[in-house]
């Protein structure tokens, strides 16, 4: 996803890169982001609010070093984006940003394209990685295992462990090959493809968490999955998000009598933060035995809701609701792994050689929950940082790794 792109392009230019995707390079969540990437830059916003509002969120448990060093990179991070060419939406008048606001959040402070943000950053940067003469990428290749010295050099006594590398399924040949490298940055996303239903892309299935901890990497809060309140309920749709823009902008969930009920769990109604909008879906459901609630945008009209949330509009016009007439059938759905392998702010993990990046990590900044938006921006800001961190500190060359054991296939 983006994390894992932005630390490859910020590589390249200096290092040959390797990528190594489970599937297209294009599948992952970041791909299928809508809302956008949050950053301080109005002049009524600023970082302390950022900050304030992250913590809020994460219910006490986000470290505000981390969430000031995140927030403060914010502008910067648009700014890189920008110079790629991402197609940020602007205001018609001004031409600055045009700002959305989701839950959770004091100001209008989301950078967003439309609604499929995600969409149009991960094209751009793949763009540039695919042409980089400097990056090779490996599709339909899945990480089965990091090669640590641990466990691959049959020495007496290690001192410190460092990672060398990873052995890479190919899923068409069913071959495993073996990938030394000097320096491995783990990008593999979260775990929620465990839940019945998701937000995510089927590739979000954790392993490479679970790689880590077994090569000896502490694993932090994965008790904290985030469910997203608003996922379209609809036999034939499989896991597709309506946006909380859609609430930032005016969209009301409502029962199915017609009758709102947010006011009743929070006063910032529709807009209160993630898991209390979605434990009041949820609460909502089963008192009155419902399947789903409905939230309704039709006030917004139609040319309104064509140009703000085209791929929503689409994507329900598709399946014969007409969101400008009909209100959306929605239930919460988990959609993102607060915690994950514990790195630092350059995205160190516990084993020399070992970076990690995005959803895959816990570096203290989403707590207990995750402010929207914030995932799209730590991904840019701390994969910026380990890249160059990894620049500034290269490590000596590695030994000669052993390849994959094929008596590990049962
Ligand atoms: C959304 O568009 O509602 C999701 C954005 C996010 O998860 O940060």
């Amino acid at each position: 996803g983006l994390a894992g792109l932005t630390s490859a392009l910020k590589l390249a230019n200096h290092k040959k890169v390797l990528i190594v995707s489970k599937r297209e390079i294009l599948d992952s969540s970041s791909q299928w982001a809508q809302g956008g990437v949050a950053a301080v830059m109005s002049y009524e916003d600023s970082i302390e609010s950022h900050v304030k509002d992250t913590e809020f969120v994460g219910s006490g448990l986000t470290d505000p070093k981390v969430a000031s060093f995140v927030a403060s990179h914010g502008k910067e991070a648009i700014q890189w984006l920008t110079d790629l060419n991402v197609p940020f939406s602007r205001d018609d008048t001004t031409h600055e940003f045009h700002l959305t606001k989701e839950g959770g959040h004091s100001h209008r402070r989301v950078v967003h394209a439309k609604d499929a943000t995600g969409k149009a950053i991960q094209t751009t940067l793949v763009e540039r990685v695919k042409t980089h003469p400097n990056i090779t990428l490996l599709e339909n290749h899945i990480a089965v295992d990091l090669i640590t010295e641990k466990k691959s050099l049959k020495v007496e006594k290690i001192k410190s462990n460092r990672c060398l590398g990873a052995y890479v399924l190919n899923n068409k040949t069913g071959k495993v090959i073996t990938v030394a490298s000097q320096e491995t940055i783990l990008a593999a996303g979260g775990v929620s493809k465990v839940y019945l239903y998701t937000t995510n892309p089927d590739v979000s299935t954790g392993d490479g968490v679970a790689m880590a901890w077994r090569a000896g990497c502490r694993v932090a809060n994965m008790e904290f999955i985030q469910f997203h309140p608003t996922c379209l309920y609809h036999p034939k749709a499989k896991s597709f998000l309506i946006s909380e823009i859609v609430r930032g902008e005016g969209g009301l969930l409502k029962l199915p009598d017609g009758s709102r009920f947010m006011d009743a769990y929070d006063e910032r109604g529709e807009l209160a933060s993630r898991d209390i909008v979605a434990r009041a879906i949820d609460f909502e459901m089963k008192k009155h035995g419902l399947d789903y609630v409905h939230l309704d945008a039709t006030h917004l009209g139609k040319e309104f809701l064509q140009e703000h949330f085209p791929t929503i509009y689409a994507r329900c016009s598709a399946l014969g609701i007409d969101i400008s007439k009909q209100p959306i059938p929605v239930v919460p759905a988990a959609h993102y792994t607060c915690g994950g392998v514990v790195t630092d702010l350059k995205g160190h993990t516990d084993l020399p050689g070992l970076y990690a990046v995005g959803e895959a990590t816990y570096t203290g900044l989403h707590g207990a929950n995750r402010l929207a938006s914030n995932s799209l921006l730590e991904c840019v800001v701390i994969g910026k940082a380990a890249a160059q961190d990894m620049l500034k500190h290269p490590l000596a060359s590695i030994p000669e790794v052993p390849a994959w054991d094929e008596s590990r296939v049962e």
